[in-house]
This record gives C-alpha cells, sequence and structure tokens, in this order.
C-alpha cells in the first residue's frame, strides 16, 4: 500500500537516517546527530498526532514493567499501536518472575516471539543494558532502577528546545530541585544537558545530593532561591519514598516548605521560565497544586504528550532500520 501524506512527511524526513545504537539504556549513546534525528522525527509524529500509521505493521513489542508506571507504560503501548504494533504488556506481580525466572530467562523466552522492541522497567540498575547484550530485539530502558530514564531526558530535552525555539540549550540555565539521590530521571537529564550545552543548577539537602555530583559540571545550592534565581527551566524531582527517600529528610513537610516549588519561588526564574516535572507528582510536596497542570508557566502535561511523540520516533527508528544491519549479540 502506498504511504499517505503524513507517512510520506515522515518518511522523507528520515530519508537513509539510522540512529547510531540498537538499544537505547542510556543517553549517553545517543551522538548529536541521533539526538536531531529523533527530535525531528518526534515533531512530525507531534504534527501528525492524531494519524494512525502503518510503519512498523508486523512488528511486535512487549513492555516488561517491573515496577509500577502510569505515564511510561501508556505512552509506548499506545506509540506501537498507533504504528500499527502488536503488543503485550506485562508485570511484575502478573509475570513468572513472581514465581522465581530470571530476568534473563524471561528476556530470552519473550525474544522468542521475534519482537522488534522490548522496553524494560526495572527496580536494579544495569538490567536494561544486561539484556540487550542477550536478546535480539531493541531493548529500551524505560528506568533503571536510580540510574537512568533515557527517554524522559529525550522527551524533556525536547519540551525545553520547543519552549525556547532553539537547538541547543547555551546560555540556559535549568535548577533541578528535590531527590537527585534517588532519580534515574536526574542521570539522564544531566547527561543530556550536558550535551546541550546547558548550565545547570541542583538544589536538595544535603542528603539529597549524591557524593560527588559536581563531577557533573554542574553547580549546587542548599538555599533553593538562590538556584532559582534567573533559572530559564525548573525542573522539581519527586521526594521518591519507594526508595527510602524519607528516611533522607526530617518530614515530608519540612521538605516542601524548604523546597518546594510555589507561586513565590517560581517567581524568582526568569520572567518566561518554564515549570517541568516528569511526574507523577506528589502535589503539595514537589510543586505546590496550584501550579501543577492549569498555570501557563507548567509544561507537566507538554511533557507528557512530548513522551508520546518521541517514543513513537524510537520505536520506529528501533523496530525499522533502513540500512539493513541486523544487532549483534554480544553476551558479555
Ligand atoms: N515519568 C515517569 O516515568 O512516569 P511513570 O512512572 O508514570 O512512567
Amino acid at each position: 500500500m502506498a504511504p499517505d501524506t503524513a507517512e510520506k512527511d515522515l518518511i522523507d524526513a528520515r530519508a537513509g537516517r539510522d540512529a547510531s545504537f540498537f538499544d537505547l539504556y542510556s543517553i549517553d549513546q545517543a551522538n548529536d546527530n541521533d539526538l536531531a534525528l529523533i527530535f525531528d522525527i518526534s515533531r512530525r509524529f507531534r504534527h501528525h498526532k492524531t494519524h494512525k500509521f502503518a510503519l512498523n505493521k508486523g512488528c511486535s513489542q512487549v513492555c516488561a514493567f517491573f515496577e509500577a508506571s502510569t505515564r511510561t507504560l501508556a505512552s509506548f503501548d499506545l506509540a506501537a499501536k498507533n504504528l500499527s504494533m502488536d503488543t503485550n504488556n506485562i508485570s511484575s506481580s502478573g509475570s513468572s518472575t513472581k514465581k522465581g525466572e530470571s530476568y534473563l530467562d524471561t528476556a530470552e523466552t519473550l525474544d522468542s516471539y521475534n519482537i522488534k522492541t522490548l522496553v524494560v522497567r526495572s527496580k536494579e540498575a544495569g538490567v536494561a543494558e544486561f539484556l540487550s547484550r542477550h536478546v535480539n530485539a531493541a531493548v529500551i530502558n524505560a528506568g533503571d532502577g536510580w540510574h537512568e530514564h533515557p527517554t524522559q531526558a529525550l522527551l524533556d530535552a525536547l519540551t525545553m528546545l520547543d519552549h525556547f525555539k532553539t537547538t541547543n540549550l547555551a546560555g540556559k540555565t535549568i535548577t533541578i530541585v528535590g531527590d537527585i539521590m534517588h532519580s534515574r530521571v536526574f542521570g539522564s537529564l544531566v547527561r543530556i544537558l550536558k550535551k546541550l550545552k546547558a548550565d545547570i543548577r541542583v538544589s536538595a539537602p544535603e542528603t539529597f545530593l549524591p557524593p560527588f555530583v559536581e563531577n557533573f559540571g554542574l553547580k549546587t545550592y542548599y538555599k533553593v532561591d538562590e538556584a532559582l534565581a534567573g533559572a530559564d527551566v525548573v525542573y522539581a524531582l519527586r521526594v521518591q519514598e519507594e526508595r527510602g527517600a524519607h528516611g533522607f529528610i526530617p518530614t515530608l513537610r519540612e521538605y516542601s516548605k524548604m523546597y518546594g516549588i510555589s507561586r513565590k519561588r517560581l517567581d524568582l526564574a526568569n520572567k518566561n521560565a518554564i515549570l517541568m516535572h516528569p511526574g507523577p507528582v506528589r502535589r503539595d510536596i514537589d510543586v505546590h497544586s496550584a501550579l501543577v497542570a492549569v498555570d501557563d508557566q507548567s509544561h507537566i502535561l507538554r511533557q507528557v504528550e512530548n513522551g508520546m511523540a518521541v517514543r513513537k520516533s524510537l520505536l520506529w527508528l528501533l523496530a525499522n532500520r533502513l540500512d539493513g544491519k541486523v544487532k549483534e549479540i554480544k553476551r558479555k
């Protein structure tokens, strides 16, 4: 069947370009060309957001989520369906890992169904990278422990670049506030912000800052108001109680008072600054309720929308290579 207008737009834009990676477990794998390609294709998918594509017809995907998710799971599943993929989702409680099967045996079993993409979320760091060396499917890290969440960083970067109508973030100050220590979102975000040349500030109680965090080339602030002054993006992170974060602060109420993003605090940032949060938001702890969804400065739902576009882009790029190369499995 001949491609329709929307598909032709995508196909022309891609024009022989492939990602340099076969799996995506760390944002470090994406070079400047990869980022440009992903952002270009994502914007086009966003533009054609109501269109149903046949680009990945005949390909299958499994999302294996061994930890809870709303945004990432729903968007990967809907993105795959939008590209005409067959999809299946498994969770830790509903999978044979509950009976003692290993992640490796689970992944090799799923790979035997000739799936093209395996999207993995795990409580432990390194699971997606490990599995990527054992299966033919493209493995996409949907969050591994405290380590990385690369598709979140891609959607965040796209949100920032589009707001500032720019191709990099040179001269822009991004202030990240919150539970840096336990955050895989931070792990990928800081890497992509470095690639995009942003000035990065972090503000948190000392107990929420990992040792040697300055080695990322950022500035740390214990006083959040100082970190917010003159910021272009205020990026709030959730206090991650499921990782024991409450043991690092006296009380959630005190944390909210000292670091929660209020209207008054957001006003310390630049006039056209935006508020971002990866979700799920702990209202009135990370961000005051009135700022979450409806405030003009809040880009939280725009991040969600961009998440769908970025994931469609990756699924097309990784499930359907144009260069004909196949992934080499390196079990090491
Ligand atoms: N931002 C994010 O990963 O959200 P979910 O946990 O809902 O997927």
